[in-house]
């Protein structure tokens, strides 16, 4: 499978939605003026330099040179770093964070046990691990699109998906096993209107997927998977609709 690319332009333009989705997050951070903030998977810094504005200091962190860049832009100090690995950088120092936030991040992220434990380590004592991303059940029915057309064109090769999506008390169990109190977690259908639409979706989020596909495989791709999902996700008053289901949770460190 390819590596997930990111344009952090084209994510400005067209994945707005995804910090403008957030409010109820921030909320439940509740960030305290003059508090120390790590953000995990940071992106463009969109949602970085709203709570920094609040008077915290945020720190972000994500594997897109893109984005980090995009983020640095905003005043956020940033940094490139695959959150797998928090505790073996020197730039995260530990006990140093009041909390630790992450909005539509953690499903990237296939080793949750290293990250939950490197959160753990850049946590103060009673520091808080507030974070949504994708849950059990989400997109799915963007997910069977995808693989059906990956099974009915062999030259496409295997579909692989490339996201961790757990149920609620999975990812319960592995934030107990690491040190932290859950003090609340739920799974939230949130379908989610694709302003600029299926394709360009599939374009900044899915790349991993495709990006080893020529032009015309791609082009039999973005087809098929439209003609599959336009009965399931579109309809004329509201366009595009994804299937989105997230996972919230808000976790203190014992
Ligand atoms: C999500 O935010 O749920 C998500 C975004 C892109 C790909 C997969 C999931």
């Amino acid at each position: 499978m390819a590596q997930q690319n990111w344009d952090a332009s084209e994510y400005r333009q067209h994945a707005a939605f995804v910090a403008l989705l957030a409010r109820d997050l921030i909320d439940l951070l509740n960030p305290q003026p003059g508090e120390a903030i790590l953000d995990i998977g940071c992106g463009d810094g969109r949602l970085s330099a709203e709570i920094q504005q609040l008077a915290c200091t945020v720190t972000g962190v994500d594997s897109s040179p893109s984005m980090v860049a995009a983020s640095k832009h905003r005043g956020i100090q940033a940094y490139l770093l695959d959150a797998h690995h928090l505790h073996a950088q020197r730039t995260i120092k530990q006990s140093s964070f009041d909390a630790v936030f992450s909005n539509a991040a953690l499903h990237w992220l296939n080793e949750p046990e290293k990250v939950i434990q490197g959160v753990h380590a850049a946590l103060k004592p009673q520091g808080r691990f507030v974070a949504e991303f994708g849950g059990h059940g989400n997109i799915a029915a963007l997910l069977k699109a995808m693989k059906e057309v990956f099974d009915e064109n062999s030259s496409f090769g295997e579909f692989r998906h490339p996201w961790y999506f757990p149920k609620p008390d999975q990812y319960q169990t592995l934030l107990k096993k690491h040190g932290f109190k859950v003090k609340s977690i739920e799974l939230i259908p949130r379908p989610t209107p694709l302003n600029s639409g299926l394709e360009k979706w599939l374009a900044i989020f899915a790349n991993s997927i495709t990006g080893h596909l020529t032009a015309e495989q791609n082009k039999v791709f973005l087809a098929a998977v439209t003609d599959k999902l336009k009965a399931v996700l579109y309809t004329r008053e509201n366009g595009w609709v994804a299937d989105y289901v997230r996972l919230r949770f808000e976790a203190i460190k014992l």
